[in-house]
This record gives C-alpha cells, sequence and structure tokens, in this order.
C-alpha cells in the first residue's frame, strides 16, 4: 500500500472489509505476537487514552489507526479489564465522525464525574489548507459503555499567542474544582504546559496559568502532559519534543521525561524545589506515558512501548507496537519508581528447572556487589539479546544488536543505565515474544524495548549471576 495522505485519512466506512481481513490473515501467521502486552487487533496502536476506574471496572482506551501501520484518521479503541492484567478489547468505541474531530480523535484522559465517565480530548480537525485547528471535546460514558460527544468544544481554539499544536488534555480534580492541563507551543515555537479550569466537567472553561514545572526551555513541543500526586509531592510525566540534550540526555527519536516537585502550589500550578528532568524509562521504544491518581490510592500508569515516526519490524504484517504492563509509581528518596503492579503475579506459573524458557517468561536476577555479570536470551536461530552488569561501578548496559531483526539502528543499539557503586544489583526481566521490560532494582531504573528474534525458542545464559525463571501465562 501507498500510503498517501488521501488514504490516511480516508473515513472508516470507505474501506473494504477485506483490508481488515487481510491484516488478519498476516496476523495469524505472525511469530512476533505479545502473549500478555496489550497490543492491537489489526493496524496501529499509539497513546494510551482514557486510563479510568468506573463502574467496577478498570478502562483504557488506545490511539487506533486500525487500517494498516501508520498514522492515519485516528480513533480510540476500548479495553475493559477486572484486575489491570486481564484487558478486553470492545473495539473502536471513539470515532473520527463529527466536524469537531474530522481528521482524528486524539489523545486525552478520563474521570469519574456524576455517575459517568467523563472523557476529554483533542478533536484534530483540518481545513481545506489541511492548517490544524484543534479542538478539546467532552464526551460522556455511561454504565452500558455508550459514549456521547458533547457537540460543543470545551476549549475551541488554541489561546492567543499559541500555534496549533494545542493538545492531549488532563483532567483532574482538587477541592471541587477541574483542571485541563495541555500539551502547547507558543508562537515562538516553544514547547509549554497549560491549565484551564472549571466548576463543572462540562465547563465553562477558561485558562488559569502555564504550569510551572521547570526553569528549563522544553524544545519546541510538550506532548502528553500528565500530573499526578504521590504522598503530595506533584509529578508531571510528558514529552518534550526537540529538547536539548544538555537539559535531558536521551537517545531516542523523542523523550518521555519526568519532573518530580518537592510540594505543590495551586494556586499558581507551580512546582516548589522541582527535580531536574529524568528520563521516565532508559531504555528505546517508551513515549506518550499515561497516568493518573487511581481511586484505591495507586499512581497508576501505562506506557506506549512505540515512537513516532520509526519503522518497526511488524508494519509489513500490517500492525504496530503494544503497551507496558501497567506499572505502579512510587517515590523513595526523592526519585520516582515503576514496578508492574502487583496483581501481575497472576501470571506466574512455575519455575523452570533448565535453560529453556519461553517466549512468555520472568526472570529473577540477583548480581552481586563488585562484580561482572553477564543474563542473555538465546534464541534457536541465534538470536542474542545482552544485559551486562558491573555492579562495582554502577553501570547496565542492554544490547539489543544481535537479536533478530534490527530496527531503529540510527538511535544505537544499546542502552546503558546507572545506579549506585558497589552494591547488590537485583532486576526482574519481563519477556514477552516481541518486547521487554527490565526493572532494575525494585523499579528505580527501567529499561523498556521492542525486539524481533528470527527464533522462536528461547534459553537464558548467564554469568556471575544468580537467575531464577518463571513462566508466565499466555493470556493473548
Ligand atoms: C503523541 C501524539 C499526541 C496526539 C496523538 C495522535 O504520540 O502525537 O500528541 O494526540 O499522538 O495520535
Amino acid at each position: 500500500t501507498e500510503w498517501t495522505t488521501k488514504l490516511r485519512y480516508l473515513p472508516y466506512n470507505q474501506w473494504p472489509q477485506s483490508q481488515l481481513d487481510d491484516i488478519k490473515y498476516k496476523i495469524s501467521k505472525s511469530h512476533w505476537r505479545l502473549g500478555y502486552h496489550i497490543q492491537p487487533t489489526t493496524g496501529l496502536l499509539n497513546d494510551p487514552n482514557g486510563f479510568s476506574y468506573y463502574n467496577n471496572q478498570w478502562h483504557l482506551f488506545y490511539q487506533s489507526f486500525p487500517y494498516g501501520p501508520v498514522h492515519g484518521l485516528k480513533s480510540w479503541d476500548h479495553l475493559t479489564s477486572d484486575d489491570l492484567v486481564h484487558w478486553k478489547d470492545n473495539g473502536i468505541a471513539i470515532y473520527a465522525d463529527t466536524k469537531n474531530d474530522s481528521q482524528g480523535a486524539y489523545s486525552g484522559s478520563a474521570i469519574v464525574s456524576d455517575d459517568q465517565l467523563f472523557i476529554v480530548y483533542t478533536g484534530n480537525v483540518r481545513d481545506e489548507s489541511w492548517v490544524r485547528h484543534p479542538k478539546q471535546i467532552g464526551a460522556v460514558m455511561n454504565e452500558n459503555n455508550e459514549i456521547k460527544k458533547i457537540s460543543e468544544p470545551l476549549i475551541n481554539e488554541p489561546r492567543a499567542g499559541y500555534t496549533d499544536h494545542f493538545r492531549d488534555p488532563q483532567i483532574i480534580e482538587h477541592d471541587n474544582k477541574f483542571y485541563i492541563i495541555l500539551g502547547a507551543q507558543k508562537t515562538d515555537k516553544t514547547g509549554h504546559v497549560l491549565v484551564y479550569e472549571a466548576d463543572k466537567v462540562t465547563g465553562p472553561w477558561s485558562f488559569k496559568t502555564e504550569l510551572h514545572f521547570t526553569n528549563e526551555e522544553m524544545g519546541y513541543m510538550v506532548e502528553c502532559p500528565n500530573l499526578v500526586f504521590i504522598n503530595n509531592q506533584p509529578v508531571l510525566i510528558f514529552c518534550p519534543q526537540g529538547i536539548s540534550k544538555s537539559i535531558l540526555d536521551y537517545h531516542n527519536i523523542y523523550p518521555n521525561a519526568y519532573v518530580i516537585g518537592e510540594s505543590f502550589d495551586w494556586d499558581t500550578f507551580t512546582f516548589i524545589n522541582p527535580s531536574k528532568l529524568h528520563n521516565l524509562d532508559d531504555g528505546f521504544d517508551v513515549y506518550a506515558t499515561q497516568a493518573f491518581n487511581s481511586p484505591d490510592g495507586r499512581a497508576l500508569c501505562v506506557s506506549w512501548i512505540g515512537l513516532p515516526e520509526i519503522e518497526y519490524p511488524t508494519d509489513v504484517e500490517g500492525w504496530a507496537h503494544c503497551y507496558s504492563l501497567v506499572k505502579e509509581l512510587k517515590i523513595n528518596n526523592g526519585k520516582l519508581y515503576q514496578l508492574p503492579v502487583v496483581e501481575n503475579k497472576k501470571l506466574e506459573l512455575n519455575k523452570f528447572t533448565t535453560d529453556k524458557i519461553s517466549a512468555q517468561s520472568k526472570l529473577k536476577i540477583n548480581v552481586p556487589a563488585n562484580n561482572d555479570a553477564t543474563v542473555s536470551i538465546i534464541s534457536d536461530r541465534n538470536d542474542q539479546f545482552k544485559i551486562t552488569f558491573d555492579s562495582k561501578n554502577g553501570k547496565i548496559v542492554v544490547d539489543r544488536s544481535k537479536f533478530g531483526q534490527n530496527f531503529a539502528q540510527a538511535y544505537g543499539e544499546s542502552r546503558l543505565t546507572e545506579v549506585d557503586t558497589n552494591k547488590d544489583i537485583t532486576a526482574v526481566l519481563y519477556f514477552d515474544n516481541t518486547v521487554f521490560e527490565l526493572f532494575i532494582n525494585d523499579g528505580e531504573k527501567v529499561i523498556t524495548g521492542r525486539l524481533f528474534p528470527t527464533g522462536t525458542e528461547f534459553f537464558v545464559k548467564s554469568d556471575n549471576a544468580d537467575v531464577e525463571s518463571i513462566q508466565l501465562d499466555k493470556i493473548n
């Protein structure tokens, strides 16, 4: 398929059913599908949206273009779960089918209000000259999971002084007031985060302030900002596109960063003593993470494992990308920690007693202080994925260069992260055929990435490390 603009933005009802059938056929033959990670039924999955708990279930939506592995006319696909581990895909729930979202139902969030789930998202509208006119749209979902859009946008146009890069609303509530946190670009082409406020979710919404979370320059655009609170400390998780590498040392095409404040001033939306910027993930593929404060008291997040503008090996099979496991966020000693939610225990089956593991496995790794250790996953076709631990110098390197089909090589094929020197290192690796998530020292550092093996059988090899491998359930 040659993906012209016309084809990418073709209304869904003009696609023949055969397009989806062809992709489904290719997927049925694929060796690269995932066993326990969220993946698209067909086509492209990008940002997580509307992550929430409503009507006794977890809800999560994904940005979807179902007709191919490209960014086209986006809709929201609806997933539900009782345990944050097993997800049911209910299909598309928000189509780009009104004048306020004619070129895409872009990213957004959700909050429970008046026994309904109130959704806010960006309507991507383009005029005849293909100029953007972003609208922030409201919609309500009832207990039957039926969604009704509100016809008048909550925020109809970018604020004066800002460009048409104005999107990705996160709705939050505090002290009986509602706030929308929004990614924006000033006319001088700098990235910012704006705050709107209202007394009711339906509005009227008015501009309050910029969010003050750093004194640094944030590049040319901030996508997908999320403000969450952990023990009353504010955490902003966001994607500052084009940010200088002197401010944030990142290696992917675009970064997903975070900042923690010591405390938060709600009157001025200011982080008091903000930390410097950190990468949320030191791996290859994490972007557009969505986080929210769940009613059970946890701060939860899900990451898109995929990046804009990068070709992935599954493109030829008509699908692309997946999500991370749901992770719980904590703060310890001023640092953000991420670990898969405890519910993931349910995936554990038996311990492996030989080197052979399965495509769905979890490795628990211990490396004593003052040691050089390696842990590798090797396949029957000699794919090699290698993790090197230097606990004396506190350096961990993940290398995917020799594992199956290479991609995104321009951005490097290994990643380094650092921890305290001269200490034992513990790590947990979740491996799921074409994705890995490595959680180091209880989630102090995380390295995530895709891997596309040529082989189908997998073995663990380790030197100087103590490794326990556990088979995980294949639930997809
Ligand atoms: C980030 C993003 C968002 C936008 C969405 C469109 O990956 O570009 O800014 O809302 O994807 O799918």
